[in-house]
């Protein structure tokens, strides 16, 4: 029977479809079998042309059935022999993502680990850098930091559908590949934890104490093929701070330690003991800090004499409910060579840890360790919401390569032919199914996209009718031209609200174009549709009509209206000067308005800023008398306007030579923007060849003067104020990225640049300002603008600008808001150094955050959130842009930091709740896995939960 299923199992390994159906035989689980096939397991040798079995055992298939898309490469490393080693798969480093899909049994645990042995496969010997998303939820970036080392990374989930997807995307140096992907299932209830439904475990460390040798150990040792590393593993910054007198102990007699996912028994027969009385070690968590799943496992080894005793104390700094607990191996676990696994289920830690286990005073030996497990909890993206829809979307094109792309449609970055908003949970906003060969009907699964503004199903074969779009109320543009559709234009599409573009032509359409389509203000081709007529004409119309200026985007109805309004009021000489035609480009067809339109303009009502006179600035600023500061586009003078407000008056550089329409343009796109983290433009004046903007006056100045200047001396902000206003600016930032429609990108960024007003709120000041400035300026180069010391680097090189190289800057402010350093200076930090990035990247890659600290905020703060924010400080200062978070992502971090500042201190017992899975277990009878999921007795009587932290 064994043999049946296993032949079962190698023809669906073979035909290319998943190993899922295969799961089902419970029984068998962790039988291995002759031909080292183990159920439960999937070890895909990335680019490999053969299975093979390796020589612990395990069978390696090829990968090409998992995935569609990308390029085989062979490595030869020295001394890597393994065969799934010497090939790897790799993918264009382009906007895409590239996914594997993997079926899983639903509602079960697993490991998924991924390696990247790099082995200089594409000969250009630049490390890559890119990152990988398990479906939706970003998992890690991968950085390449060895030629011939390979990078490992790993979660453990809870599978919630029948498949999972892991996917490489961004690259940000070099090509992105992958040499194994694996997959393995568990079966007992070690890694359950409450929230398994909205968090991954991101593996951090595994660690085996007192190992023999530098060797890891996994599979036949650990039956699920975890990587237990050695501790006497080298690398930088892994364990290190060994306090003196650690001293290796092993023992030959053997350990229980079946039950559960608890660590092999190889694992345990290994510990470190303090013989001194202490074990304390300091080591680098990957992916922290954040929220963690923490124990440590213990078994007594040595024979202890009758009167002797093992008592001892984990030492955590930050964590102190912990301290309390004393742990005695052998009463604990209930005997010599049995195990004891105390433990967080839930904790926060940093990224630099250090720990200690401390001697008791009754006690008669020092502490013992002999392994520790560390995951991050990473909260799990469940992405588009249009997801189902979609999935029955491509499920009509099984074949089509555009319908094999896998994982999210949006995230971490869209498909190719998807566009999607940029929300949490985003939705699908344009099918681009252009020239697909798409046959049959128009699929009404697209109905069910409900965000859809644009969809592009022209240049296909399909036939039908035109299905009733009415659902998709948000649609703009709707694109079905040369394809073979039948039947009737239906009415219902003068009833989208926002349809501004309808391409009916060169199909086999018929009837007549109701009038309610005709009047509708939007762009309409219906040409090439021999029977399609207009009802009364009675001939066949061909025509592309702009109806009225409604078919125009918004901003290019402000800036015209601007332009006319406001120009006519104060200068018509100026106006009648224009006469060039002004052309508006849209996606296919070209149109143009021409003097005649004014009238149309004209009319048009649009809120729009106020145009002062030069006059009435002269006597708000009393004749520009009090200057409150000078940017980099020119002085700004205090001033009171005529209803009793405070101003801030602007007046820009007059040797500007830019036009004034384009002043205008920029003026009626600052005016509109409007967010309570924006310094707000109240007015505008051009006059005698000036260039004035009025904004609204902020009492307390800059960030700037309360991190370095006089006032900074005189009123140190604390730390918890430099957050809120870190948030403040950043949601002004990223309202600039996001809430604008085309997003804007500041250039110039800096704690001079934001400002506080009478409540201690920060706003933003000078966006879209760069466009207006004058060429020359000192600090500012001809080409690239912005500060230096803020400036990114990835920009200046490029001259390609991104929302990024905001982001870059912003970073810098963080720091120098953690430090109180300015972004340059000599002394500070020397020749060495020159600048903030490099000296806090210099320290905080060493791990020593203290050097950072700005000594004005004493010691009231938590050193958590201020980890959280020097992390994201240096994400934000990556030299590319690519690997940079985004502004919602750092304004996510800021409120976190936030948030543990404002937790009031150790009276959080969720958060270290510690406790015993040894006890818990006890109360569990069954271990497969089905009676642990739907066992009620998981909600166990606190009772049994022991040691208790309280
Ligand atoms: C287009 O689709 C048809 C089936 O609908 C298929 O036979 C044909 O090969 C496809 N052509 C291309 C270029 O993919
Ligand atoms: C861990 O605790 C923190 C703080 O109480 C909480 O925000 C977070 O959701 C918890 N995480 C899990 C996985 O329970």
């Amino acid at each position: 029977m064994l043999f049946l299923q296993l032949l079962r199992y190698q023809v669906v390994l073979c035909s290319g479809v998943s190993v899922s159906l295969c799961l089902g035989f419970e029984r068998l689980e962790h039988a291995t079998t002759s031909h080292g096939l183990k159920l439960g397991f999937i070890s895909l040798d990335c680019g490999g042309k053969h299975a093979s079995i390796d020589r612990n055992g395990l069978q390696w298939i090829p990968d090409d059935s998992f995935i569609s898309g990308g390029f085989v490469a062979s490595i030869s490393v020295t001394g890597e022999t393994r065969k799934h080693y010497q090939t790897v798969r790799y993918f264009p480093a382009d906007e895409r993502k590239y996914c594997y899909t993997l079926h899983v049994k639903e509602r079960t645990r697993y490991l998924v680990r991924a390696t990247f042995l790099y082995g200089n496969f594409d000969k250009s010997s630049t490390y890559p850098t890119f990152d990988i998303s398990l479906g939706a939820t970003y998992w890690s970036t991968v950085a390449i930091s060895d030629i011939d080392i390979p990078k490992i990374k790993e979660l453990i989930l809870l599978a919630q559908s029948s498949s999972i997807s892991v996917c490489l995307s961004n690259a940000s140096t070099g090509t992105p590949f992958i040499s194994t992907l694996e997959l393995r299932q568990f079966n007992g209830s070690m890694y359950y934890t409450d929230f398994e439904t909205q968090f991954f475990l991101h593996v951090s460390a595994r660690i085996n104490f007192g190992a023999s040798n530098n060797d890891s150990i996994r599979y036949p040792d650990d039956p699920y093929d975890r990587i237990w590393e050695s501790d006497a593993d080298k690398r930088a910054n892994f364990l290190v701070d060994v306090a003196s007198g650690t001293t290796k102990i092993q023992t030959n007699r053997s350990i229980d330690t079946a039950r559960d996912e608890y660590p092999p028994e190889k694992v345990m027969q290994t510990a470190v003991v303090g013989e001194r009385g202490l074990l304390s070690y300091r080591t680098d968590l990957d992916g922290f800090p954040g929220y963690g799943w923490a124990f440590s496992y213990f078994a007594e080894i040595e024979d202890l004499g009758p009167r002797e005793a093992r008592k001892f104390k984990l030492n955590l700094p930050n964590v102190p409910d912990y301290n309390n607990l004393t742990i005695n191996v052998q009463e604990n676990a209930q005997g010599s060579y049995k195990l004891y696994e105390p433990g967080y289920a839930n904790v926060s830690l940093p990224f630099v840890v250090s720990f200690a286990f401390v001697k008791k005073r009754d006690s008669s030996r020092g502490p013992i360790l002999n392994a520790l497990e560390v995951n991050k909890y990473v909260t799990i993206n469940f992405g588009t919401q249009d997801a189902a829809a979609l999935s029955s979307l491509i499920a009509l094109y099984p074949s089509a390569d555009w319908a094999l792309e896998g994982g999210d449609p949006c995230l971490p970055v869209p498909w190719t032919w998807v566009r999607c908003s940029s929300d949490g949970q985003p939705r699908v906003t344009a099918i681009l199914l252009s020239g697909k060969n798409l046959s049959g009907q128009i699929p009404l699964e697209i109905l069910n996209l409900t965000a859809l503004t644009d969809l592009l199903l022209d240049h296909n074969s399909l036939n039908g009718p035109i299905p009733d779009f009415s659902a998709l109320i948000k649609l703009q543009r709707l694109h079905l031209e040369d394809n073979q559709l039948k039947g009737s234009l239906p009415v219902s599409l003068a009833d989208l609200p926002d349809l501004k573009e309808l391409y009916v032509q060169n199909n086999s359409l018929s009837g007549s174009v109701s009038h309610q389509i005709l009047d509708k203000s939007l762009i309409l081709n219906y040409s090439g549709n021999a029977n399609l007529i207009i009802k009364g004409s009675g001939r066949n119309h061909v025509a592309i009509i702009a109806s009225t200026i409604g078919a125009f985007s918004l901003l290019s109805a402000v800036a015209i209206t601007v332009f006319y309004v406001c120009f006519w009021r104060h200068s018509t000489k100026e106006a009648t000067e224009k006469s060039d035609t002004m052309e508006i480009q849209t996606a296919t067809s070209h149109i143009s308005v021409s003097e005649e339109s004014e009238d149309v303009l004209k009319d048009i009502t649009i809120e729009m800023t106020h145009c002062f006179t030069l006059a009435e600035l002269e006597v708000a600023t009393e004749g520009f008398k009090k200057k409150i500061g000078s940017g980099g586009f020119g002085p700004v003078y205090y001033g009171t306007t005529k209803d009793g407000k405070e101003v801030a008056v602007k007046v820009l550089s007059s040797d500007s030579q830019q036009g004034k329409r384009e002043f205008l343009n920029e003026v009626a796109l600052m005016s509109r923007i409007h967010h309570r983290n924006l310094v707000a433009l109240l007015g505008y004046c051009q006059d005698q060849g000036k260039n004035i903007l009025v904004y609204e006056y902020m009492h307390n100045g800059t960030l700037r003067e309360h991190l370095h200047g006089s006032v900074s001396r005189e009123h140190p902000l604390d730390w918890i104020s430099r957050l809120e206003l870190a948030e403040d600016a950043a949601k002004g930032i990223e309202y600039l990225h996001t809430g604008c429609n085309p997003s804007i990108i500041h250039r110039d960024l800096k704690s001079s640049n934001i400002l506080l007003d009478n409540e201690m709120r920060a706003k933003v000041s000078d966006f879209g300002l760069s466009r207006l400035a004058a060429n020359g300026t000192s600090h500012i180069s001809s080409i690239v603008r912005g500060t230096v010391g803020y400036l990114d680097p990835e920009y200046y090189v490029s001259q390609q600008l991104t929302e990024k190289s905001d982001v870059y800057s912003f970073g810098v402010v963080l720091l120098e808001m953690l430090s109180g350093q300015e972004a340059i200076s000599n002394e500070s930090f020397g020749v060495e150094f020159r600048n903030i990035v490099q000296w806090a990247r210099f320290h905080i890659d060493k791990g020593d955050i203290q050097r950072l600290i700005d000594p004005a905020l004493g010691t009231n703060f938590n050193i958590q959130s201020v980890w959280k924010i020097a992390e994201k400080a240096m994400l934000c200062v990556q030299p590319y842009g690519k690997l940079r978070p985004t502004m919602s992502d750092v304004v996510k971090e800021i409120q976190e930091a936030i948030n543990i500042e404002k937790e009031p201190e150790s009276s959080d017992e969720e958060h270290f709740d510690m406790m015993s899975r040894h006890s818990r277990h006890s109360s569990l009878i069954s271990n497969t896995l089905d009676s642990i999921v739907s066992d009620p007795s998981l909600s166990l009587d606190d009772s049994i939960i022991l040691p208790s932290a309280r």
